[in-house]
């Protein structure tokens, strides 16, 4: 089985090919970031428009570079939601063309769903159960995965996503958008930070989420500074610590109250290096293991909704009818912390 990935839920156009024998066979990316940076943030129409015009281009070329020809495919998958609605529906009404021209089935995925589902395609040893931490720019979820299509919400954030944080805290500081990783960077280059923030919501029971308070403290901090660039570094490292410190202490919270000692991260804060090593440093020490992704995995691409799509078509699944059916917003799972 051979299954054609589309993402497009924002501002990056994912094509992939996933074979069912052979694994990955290509995969191929376009960003936004250059084409939404002078406006701070995603603009919903240019991204539609981007889409549109990249993905042919990227389909020929992962149909070339995986030796395939569009006869070859059995099944296309796209991303369904949660995104932005424009950019949903451009990849949606190409896949489901496409595929009624071909004459194979379609089938919508959840975004998060391929986030949490991609780590398993570089480490087949991971077994469900597993625990999933997904931090991304739209989402903080902790969800435990007892297999595939069978997911439980163990915690939620209740304001901001880590990487929304992240991009807030850098843009306050004047760094363009989308200023998580630089941010990041930023923090992984300071000694000693002779700030310290707090970890939101882990003095409390449970496994919820706040950032927002977070961002503010910088905000505080930064306004109090000489803004130069070494105030920079030092908020970031504090920043960054915080949000480190506290993801770690949840998850370790995940693990006592299931017994699942195998963790995956999903998501585009997974690919924040400090976070990599720590986590898996307090995970070792629990003699549990955490899986990441690799890094271009993590953020979005084509080959999360091309393997996501294939593990529901295998069994089968496949949309039910011609009709563009996207969803702006679309729960993971219940939401319930
Ligand atoms: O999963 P993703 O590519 O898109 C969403 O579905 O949201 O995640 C993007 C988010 C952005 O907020 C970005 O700033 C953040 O991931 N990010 C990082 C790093 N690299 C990307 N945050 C912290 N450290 C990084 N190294
Ligand atoms: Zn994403």
């Amino acid at each position: 089985m051979k299954i054609l990935g589309i993402e497009s839920s924002c501002d990056e156009t994912g094509v992939a090919i996933y074979d069912e024998n052979k694994g990955v066979l290509a995969h191929a990316l376009h960003s936004q970031v250059a084409l939404h940076a002078r406006f701070g943030g995603v603009v919903p129409e240019l991204a539609s428009r981007d889409h549109v015009n990249y993905l042919t281009p990227l389909v020929d070329a992962v149909l070339k570079e995986a030796g395939t020809g569009l006869n070859e495919l059995d099944g296309i998958a796209y991303t369904a939601g949660p995104g932005l609605i424009g950019a949903l529906l451009v990849g949606a009404c190409f896949a489901k063309s496409l595929g009624f021209s071909l004459k194979i089935p379609t089938l919508g995925v959840h975004h998060l769903e391929a986030h949490v589902l991609v780590a398993q395609l570089d480490s087949p040893e991971l077994a469900y159960p597993f625990i999933a931490l997904l931090v991304s720019g739209g989402h903080t979820k902790l969800i435990l995965v007892r297999g595939l299509g069978d997911y439980e919400s163990l915690g939620d954030t209740l304001d901001d996503a880590v990487g929304e944080a992240f991009d807030k805290t850098a843009k306050l500081m004047g760094i363009p958008y989308p200023g998580g990783a630089q941010l990041a960077a930023l923090a992984d280059g300071c000694i000693k930070s002779p700030y310290t923030f707090p970890r939101p919501m882990t003095q409390k029971p449970g496994l919820d989420f706040s950032f927002s308070g977070l961002k503010t403290q910088a905000l505080i901090t930064w306004n109090a500074s000489l803004k130069d660039n070494q105030a920079k570094a030092h908020i970031a490292s504090a920043f960054q610590e915080a949000i480190i410190d506290t993801l770690i202490i949840k998850c370790l919270r995940a693990v006592k109250q299931t017994g699942c000692l195998s963790l995956v991260v999903a998501g585009g804060v997974g690919a924040n290096s400090a976070l990599r090593v720590k986590l898996k440093a307090s995970m070792q020490a629990l003699h549990g293991t955490v899986v990441f992704p690799r890094l271009e995995y993590c953020t979005d691409n084509g080959v999360m909704i091309a393997y996501t799509g294939f593990l529901h078509m295998a069994r089968g699944e496949k949309d039910a009818d011609l009709g563009v059916h996207v969803k702006a917003r679309w729960p993971f799972c219940d939401d319930v912390g």
